[in-house]
């Protein structure tokens, strides 16, 4: 008989969904930035690493690199309300893995919304339940509010701006939710940078409130890996326990930290990245076969109808990767283009323009 060597719903769980997409010359399909960090501050970076020891386990870099945070954070967060890890996607785990009281857990989402909250929380042991978004992608937040107060659930996820549509939540909406739970509320502020919106001034207010941030989009460092969290001092202690003791390299913390003592390269580029995006969105929305959504982030949701899965076939044979999301009902026939740079730009609709031509 063959033994069962790891835990029973992660047999029945099946394989990881790998992501799937094209790897072509033009990568307009995970939200990255063309902006390289890495050349955009090596040799600012090059002199933070003349104090830094790669045989220590502590430096000095970590307590400089929370003094910048909180600086870069503000609305009066200080360093006991931070906490950070490889990514986004590792915060969102440890808050899973934090919330995960027994079998029965689970957390609740709207859909359609990042696609990795159903991995990471599978992964941790907890549930997950999504109510669906409305046609015009508002949503019923009683409804949300009745699932978030049942007995078994243990974590709010809302994602704002929201990936893959682009739209930010009602601000009334997410703020009635806050006052009328005491459950853990998860805001994924991934995306911020690019809306300007944030609700980490109501941290203070609501004991109860989790920001996750990623320096990947806005700060353009999806390969690094670093991600944050701002919530009261209490909550960080608990969700600190769920992480390994040096779980972000000093490196890392090193890049970082360069990178926020020079933030005004990035948030420059945040700004040109919006500004291109706007006239993305100008340009698509002049092509009558499709229809294109606005968004506050840094990618545009468009469909092209019955004609979108040869769209997509046609911009992969043209070296341009873009990205399906059209799993889920509301976005059937969807697909997602990142902003790149104004040559990609270009190309994108040249090319979208051909294909109707
Ligand atoms: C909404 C959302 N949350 C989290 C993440 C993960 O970000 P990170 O690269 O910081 O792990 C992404 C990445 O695309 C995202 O879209």
């Amino acid at each position: 008989m063959k033994m069962k060597l790891f835990r029973t719903d992660l047999l029945q769980a099946g394989p990881p969904s790998d992501i799937s997409v094209p790897h072509k010359e033009n990568m307009m399909c995970l939200n990255e930035s063309v902006l390289d960090p890495y050349q955009a501050i090596d040799e600012a970076f090059h002199q933070t690493m003349q104090d830094v020891r790669l045989n220590r386990y502590f430096s000095h870099v970590t307590s400089e690199l929370k003094r910048l945070l909180v600086e870069y954070v503000g609305h009066g967060a200080t360093k006991d309300n931070l906490l950070w890890g490889n990514g986004a996607d590792d915060m969102l785990f440890a808050c899973f893995l934090a919330a995960r009281e027994n079998d029965a857990a689970f957390a609740v989402s709207l859909a359609p919304s990042y696609f990795d909250y159903s991995t990471y929380s599978r992964a941790a042991g907890l549930g997950m339940k999504f109510i669906d978004y409305l046609s015009d992608f508002d949503f019923d937040e009683k409804e949300y509010l009745k699932v978030l107060n049942s007995p078994d659930c243990r974590l709010g996820v809302l994602c704002n701006p929201n990936n893959p549509t682009g739209h930010l939540l009602s601000a009334e909406k997410v703020l009635h939710i806050l006052e009328n739970t005491d459950k853990p509320v998860l805001i994924d502020e991934t995306y911020f940078e690019f809306s300007g919106k944030t609700f980490v001034d109501r941290v203070s207010d609501f004991s109860h409130l989790i920001i996750v941030r990623s320096f990947s989009k806005s700060f353009s460092a999806a390969g690094l890996r670093f991600g944050y969290i701002v919530s009261q001092s209490q909550n960080i202690e608990e969700i600190r326990k769920t992480q390994t003791i040096f779980n972000t390299s000093i490196m890392v913390q090193a890049f970082v930290m360069t990178m926020l003592l020079n933030k005004e390269v990035f948030l420059r580029h945040t700004a040109a990245v919006v500004a291109l995006k706007h006239k993305l969105y100008e340009e698509m929305t002049q092509i009558e076969a499709i229809k294109t959504l606005p968004s506050a982030t840094n990618f545009l949701t468009f469909s092209a109808g019955e004609r979108s899965s040869a769209l997509f076939e046609h911009l992969k044979q043209h070296e341009i990767a873009i990205r399906d999301v059209g799993a889920h009902p509301l976005l059937t026939k969807h697909l997602r283009v990142s902003v790149g740079s104004p040559e990609q730009n270009r190309l994108f609709v040249d090319t979208v323009r051909r294909f109707f031509a």
